[in-house]
């Protein structure tokens, strides 16, 4: 996802500069298939979280630092849904239904509204901007996390980077 996310947010700011042309509007398209399948990969997301208990917190969890990380990560999860959907919201109100990957049809939000679609417009940009922050203030926390505290949050965030056992104590830092 965070792939997708970092694809979706530099293909969408140097789309926006390309001259009208084939290419761009091919762009614009990939841009939204993959604003698309974040937020379908997060509602996938969510519901396995739901579903499975990971890493239950039993360590200082009222801990500033703890409840810093605990809002910062609700707040990326809110980001993740409200810059899709507001790129979705854009693109509905300026009459443009998103057809995924040239297949599906997405059922637009609201219908065709010129001072809608200025609103949407700021608003996704706005969020992008937020959401950019927010992903720049995560990796500064997991670099301190793996150069200063030295734990193992950092390899934990990596999928398959290390074996992980069991009872290490930043598991309870989540
Ligand atoms: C993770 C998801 C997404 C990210 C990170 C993202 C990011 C961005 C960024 C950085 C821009 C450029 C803003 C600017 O410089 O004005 C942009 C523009 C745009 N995005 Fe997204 N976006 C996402 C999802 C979507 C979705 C799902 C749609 C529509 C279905 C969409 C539609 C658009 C459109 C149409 C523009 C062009 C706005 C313009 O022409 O000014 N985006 N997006």
């Amino acid at each position: 996802m965070a792939v997708l996310v970092a694809g979706a947010w530099f293909v969408g700011d140097w789309m926006t500069d390309l001259s009208f042309s084939p290419l761009k509007l091919k762009v614009y398209s990939w841009h939204k298939w993959t604003g698309i399948l974040v937020f379908a990969l997060l509602i996938v997301r969510v519901g396995v979280r739901i579903a499975v208990r990971f890493n239950p917190r039993t360590e200082m969890p009222s801990h500033p630092v703890n409840r810093l990380a605990r809002g910062t990560h609700l707040l990326l999860y809110l980001l993740l849904a409200l810059v899709p959907l507001s790129g979705w919201l854009y693109s509905s109100a300026a009459g443009f239904t998103t057809v995924w990957f040239g297949i599906w049809p997405i059922p637009d939000l609201v219908p065709k509204d010129a001072q809608l679609k200025d609103l949407f417009r700021s608003v996704h940009d706005a969020l992008t901007s937020v959401l950019a922050a927010l992903v720049v203030l995560h990796l500064l926390a997991a670099l301190k996390h793996h150069f200063i505290d030295r734990d193992r949050i950092l390899v934990r965030m990596v999928p398959g980077l290390k074996p992980r056992k069991p009872s290490d104590p930043s598991d309870f830092v989540d």
